[in-house]
């Protein structure tokens, strides 16, 4: 069978010429300012707040540590309710905080936790409940604040993929009491590695800030315990690079997307996430297949052209029962079985997305 030569994965990061990142390392090599929140984290924090309308963001070294101190800055102890069909981050950040993750299933649809069935799972013991805008598609947040309110419960969004998604015209990341973003090398706009709490609570957002840098205040006493969640002079310096190319990245995307739906629906045995047009980012392509046995058949004939999705979220949390206490989660658990995360990024060239969608209409129609 003819090989690609390059092999085509999931993803590849977005990035600017190289060029721009290293006029921006040249003032980092000049000032010697490395780290502890300097000239370009601070320049990130306010162009990125500046391009998504936000009224803060505080930069830290990883998505995970953004959720962590999310629950730490609300000082939650107990139990939060979250989704399973999620990266294992969400449930780890909960319980490194000391709290318990309690699942409640997902929309078969939107891939989201599923509104209805959030109070089922409300004890005396609940304190906040962690949902996940799953792909950047938005989570229903007029019916998850409705609960948060009608139980006093707090709210923190895993915006881990929702950099550049909106709800009714506002970043998604201005939701809940505070949203805790990704900038992976994977997520449409990347620092390598980083992330970002957002929240419209001046307090809290002061606190965030005291917690990244060890508990210190602004007249560096120590005040309370925090820890290391700082972002560097190096990964903001490439964050600010990317961010010039956002949109470009978010259009492209969209196109991309638009093509796989366009062509794949044709296929009438495949389903696609629900997602709300315009308010999605794109930043993902998942497929849904009847079972996993064509899903494993589509994946094999992928692989031999080259060609290498990602099965994007597998399995489903609640099942990983090392670390968790399982409890049957049926829609999250169907859906992770058959779900394949194809192709999507910048560089993806038409040829390669044309051969991704062939190569897949041709498996699917042997029997
Ligand atoms: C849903 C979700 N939450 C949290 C994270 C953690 O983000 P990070 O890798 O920046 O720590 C990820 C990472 O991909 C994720 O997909």
């Amino acid at each position: 069978m003819k090989k690609n030569n390059e092999p085509i994965y999931v993803t590849k990061p977005s990035l600017a010429p190289l060029e721009e990142y290293v006029e921006l390392l040249k003032g980092v090599w000049e000032n010697g300012i490395l780290t502890h929140n300097g000239p370009l984290v601070q320049r990130l924090e306010r162009e990125l707040c500046q391009k998504m309308g936000l009224n803060n963001f505080v930069a830290v070294s990883n998505g995970t540590i953004a959720l962590q101190m999310a629950i730490k800055a609300l000082e939650l102890q107990g139990e939060i309710i979250t989704t399973p069909f999620t990266w294992i981050a969400t449930v780890s950040a909960i319980k490194w905080e000391g709290c318990t993750p309690v699942f409640c299933d997902i929309d078969p649809g939107t891939l989201n936790i599923d509104p209805t069935k959030i109070e089922d799972h409300i004890t005396d013991k609940t304190v906040a409940i962690m949902p996940v805008h799953v792909f950047g598609n938005p989570c229903d947040v007029e019916a998850i604040d409705a609960i948060a309110r009608k139980y006093n419960l707090k709210i923190i969004y895993d915006a881990a993929h929702a950099i550049g998604s909106t709800y009714k015209g506002k970043s998604l990341l201005e939701y809940g009491n505070v949203s805790a973003t990704s900038l992976h090398a994977t997520k449409l706009l990347n620092t390598a590695e980083g992330g970002g709490c957002v929240t419209s609570n001046v307090e809290l957002d002061k606190k965030l800030q005291r917690l990244r840098f060890f508990g210190h205040n602004e007249d560096k006493d120590i005040v309370e315990d925090g820890f290391n969640g700082k972002m560097t002079e190096v990964h903001a310096a490439l964050g600010l690079a990317n961010l010039k190319y956002h949109d470009d990245v978010l259009n492209d995307r969209k196109k991309k997307y638009r093509m796989y739906h366009e062509s794949l629906s044709e296929i009438s045995n495949l389903q696609f996430q629900k997602i709300s047009d315009g308010e999605c980012n794109y930043s993902y392509f998942p497929v849904i297949f009847p079972s996993e046995e064509l899903l494993n058949k589509v994946e094999k004939a992928l692989n031999d052209k080259n060609i290498f999705p990602r099965r994007y979220f597998y399995p489903s949390v609640n099942t990983y029962s090392k670390v968790v206490k399982y409890e049957s989660m049926p829609i999250s658990e169907v859906i992770s079985k058959r779900i394949l995360c194809l192709p999507l990024y910048f560089n993806l060239t038409s040829n390669a997305q044309e051969l991704i969608i062939k190569t897949i209409m041709n498996r699917i129609a042997v029997k």
